[in-house]
């Protein structure tokens, strides 16, 4: 089915689908035909949520949710996300099929956009759904310039629908995902799979540094305020700063010249920051410490930064009870249970604090690389995965 779902792309000879692309649209129409042969009611929401229902009879019955995301990021890997969706929509089929009846309902929800590629916002299917949705991101606009709310206007999206897509927390049972893991650790001990305990935190932040372009035949080097020397200059301060503290990364992935010439000295380089850490404190002190010193750096170089922060979330733990219940349900399918923290960012932590939240990390082949066309898994990890997320749900009250 990832196989299948990586077929609809924006790139030829690689994954790339992203909000409301072609490609996308194609994913979404699969998921729900999916969900429908699987039984489920299914249906796509006004900002592109794949929702799958399989009512309870029980009288006062509230609503787990299980899900994940099936944007990616550009050249991506084909389980980032969607190995969550497939996963549930599976044992979603295997309760409909034997007639399991649920304290809850169960929703399974294949969420539109978690990434962040398209408006530099990451989670805007999961946010809408959470009641979490940060309406000034309408404005915002993608590379095109074209904003999100003309792209919802274009899809014939009623914005008022918006917010009556955000669930009620008392009508919520909880909130389940699995995911790949993005990292070794499962691998380096042999697990198939691991219980997180928490998601770490994001400060996201765009950095313009201005400096004074010049001919790069003439101009003395004493005489430059190079924009790209000082942005790199502050790139591998982020790198020495972040690499001295476990459970600290700092990473800029995307530096640019603005009309950049092989022949001009650089007048202006704009670059983005992503630091993030288990704890928030830990992270808030880096980026403190990150500040000072592209202070220091553009102030001897005799530029200037202008330092604009895009998005910031918290660090969340996972519910202690769902913890338990992913535990006991690996450790009776005979695996050893490993908790584990996430570095990457999930849907999962919109929903902390309004439902109790659990996620399930399956192991990545390949030393555990994501974000990349070579992130793998193996067949036999994927049904374990969805062995003990059925377990959980049929345990669960
Ligand atoms: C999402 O994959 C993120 O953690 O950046
Ligand atoms: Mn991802
Ligand atoms: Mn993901």
């Amino acid at each position: 089915m990832a196989d299948r779902l990586a077929q609809w792309s924006e790139m030829q000879g690689g994954l790339t689908c992203t909000y409301f692309s072609n490609a996308h649209q194609a994913v979404a129409q699969d998921l729900r035909t999916w969900m429908r042969s699987a039984g489920l009611r299914a249906e796509i929401d006004a900002v592109g949520n794949v929702v799958g229902r399989y009512e309870s009879t029980a009288p006062g019955a509230r609503t787990l949710i299980v899900g994940s995301h099936y944007d990616t990021v550009a050249n991506a890997g084909r389980y980032d996300g969607r190995l969550g969706i497939l996963t549930a929509l599976v044992v979603a089929e295997e309760l409909v099929r034997a007639q399991q009846q649920l304290p809850f309902h169960l929703e399974v929800i294949g969420f539109a956009e978690e990434e962040g590629v398209r408006f530099s916002a990451p989670y805007i299917g999961s946010s809408v759904v959470a009641g979490r949705f940060d309406a000034a991101l309408l404005q915002r606009s993608d590379s095109k310039g074209v904003s999100l709310g003309t792209v919802l206007h274009e899809h014939s999206v009623d914005l008022t629908t918006i917010e009556r897509l955000a669930r009620r927390p008392q009508s919520l049972r909880g909130y389940l995902e699995i995911h790949i893991e993005q990292g070794p650790q499962l691998l380096e001990r042999d697990l198939p799979l691991g219980i997180v305990t928490s998601i770490a935190g994001a400060v996201r932040c765009r950095i313009a540094i201005e400096g004074v372009a010049g001919h790069a035949g003439t101009v003395p080097m004493a005489l430059r305020h190079d924009a790209a020397a000082a942005a790199a200059e502050i790139v591998l301060a982020v790198e020495q700063r972040c690499a001295a503290v476990p459970g600290l990364v700092g990473t800029v992935g995307q530096i640019e010249v603005p009309h950049g010439l092989i022949n001009v000295i650089p007048g202006r380089c704009e670059f983005s920051l992503d630091v993030r850490a288990t704890d928030d404190t830990t992270r808030d002190a880096a980026i403190a410490d990150i500040r000072a010193a592209i202070e220091e750096i553009t102030k001897r170089r005799g530029v200037t930064a202008v330092i604009t922060e895009i998005a910031r979330h918290s660090a969340v733990p996972c519910a202690p009870a769902m913890q338990q219940a992913f535990a006991q349900a690996v450790a009776r399918a005979g695996i050893a249970p490993f908790h584990l923290a996430s570095g990457a960012g999930h849907d999962a932590e919109q929903f902390a604090g309004v439902t109790d939240i659990g996620m399930l990390f399956v192991r990545c082949g390949n030393g555990g690389i994501s974000h990349n066309p070579l992130e793998t898994i193996t067949a036999d990890d994927a049904d374990i995965a969805a062995r003990v997320l059925l377990d959980v749900i049929t345990n669960l009250h």
